[in-house]
């Protein structure tokens, strides 16, 4: 029986093994519920079940609230023709959820050239030819599993040419791997901010753990507002993979974010359903929009500063081309 301090302390551990073909609007609810701290357990023998975890603190859920919670999830397995998933519920201490997740977690190639790696890990030699991220995320989201922080990092990779040398925004951290696969990828600094403190120091942990200290990545405790003193006359990118009501809440900021000319802003952490009505909040505010890939539902944007159409000199007789003859 644990004691009151750590049961204070403690987490609810959810489990539902379950088809894989329902994993995925399993994961999607979890988020939409805005849980993070999710993970899935693959046997490799059994490949077609999958069992998702999520942990929740219990200090603020109680049982009754985490079983109505997971209750609307039995009816899952009927849409896709699978058995109900079956829902398990434990208590955990920190440690056994620090423990029992890191043993999940593997080396993870992403893109053509990137490689997560957990920090507690060797860099296995069929990858040395990766750049590779050393990774804790601790309590804070982003393991680089997530297709929204995978959006992100692949563009990062494809268009390291704007990324080298470049000042880049990373808003909403979590674990800091945005910012440290564009550190990775030559960017000269990063500002990072989040509203979790767990994220802030997760962050700076994980700076570190990569070779990157306070003077390349520095990160703030807050939001959008917080990082515009960090940016003079703004960044060369901006990357932000928080949920869509959030990203549209923020996005008045991005003008004191991004550089007026020539600046680069990705955003993710958007559903593919919800990819226009972003689009047409960032339109509002004068930026231009793209949308730039989409993995399973999840889609990124990619958006810049409307550049003015320089207007014709009326001074200077258009260009003469080299044929012309008099
Ligand atoms: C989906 S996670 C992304 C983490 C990481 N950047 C990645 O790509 O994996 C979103 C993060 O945004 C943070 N967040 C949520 N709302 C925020 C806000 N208004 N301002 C700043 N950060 C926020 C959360 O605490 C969380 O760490």
């Amino acid at each position: 029986m644990p004691s009151a301090s750590s049961q204070a302390d403690g987490l609810w551990r959810l489990a539902w093994t379950c088809s894989a073909v329902v994993e995925d609007s399993l994961l999607w609810r979890l988020e939409q519920l805005g849980i993070h701290h999710t993970a899935t357990v693959r046997e490799p023998d059994r490949e077609e079940v999958v069992t998702v975890l999520a942990w929740l603190d219990r200090q603020s859920w109680s049982e009754q609230q985490v079983r109505e919670l997971a209750a609307p999830f039995a009816p899952l397995g009927a849409v896709f023709q699978a058995p109900p998933p079956r829902f398990s519920l434990a208590e955990q201490t920190r440690e056994e959820w620090s423990s029992s997740w890191k043993r999940h977690w593997r080396p993870d190639p992403v893109g053509n050239a990137l490689l997560v790696l957990p920090a507690w890990l060797d860099c296995p030699p069929e990858q040395r030819h990766r750049q590779v991220l050393r990774l804790d995320p601790g309590r804070a989201f982003g393991t680089g599993e997530h297709p929204s922080t995978r959006l992100c990092m692949e563009a990062l990779e494809r268009h390291q040419g704007v990324v080298k040398d470049a000042l880049v925004v990373d808003l909403g951290c979590g674990s800091g791997i945005l910012g440290i696969t564009a550190l990775t990828l030559g960017a000269a600094r990063v500002v990072a901010s989040d509203v979790d403190t767990m994220a802030i120091s997760t962050s700076r942990e994980n700076g570190a753990l990569n070779g990157h200290g306070p003077e390349r990545l520095q990160v703030v405790h807050g939001s959008s507002k917080e990082l515009v003193p960090w940016v003079g006359s703004g960044a060369d990118v901006l990357l932000c993979n928080i949920l869509a009501p959030v990203i549209m809440q923020l996005a008045p900021d991005f003008a004191q974010l991004l550089k007026p000319t020539g600046g680069q802003g990705w955003l993710s952490g958007l559903l593919t359903s919800q990819a226009d009505a972003v689009r047409e909040r960032l339109a509002g505010l004068g930026w231009r929009t793209e949308l730039a890939a989409t993995q399973q539902d999840w889609a990124l944007l990619a958006f810049t500063p409307w550049e003015p159409t320089p207007k014709p000199d009326l001074c200077r007789p258009a260009a003469i081309s080299s044929t012309y003859q008099p």
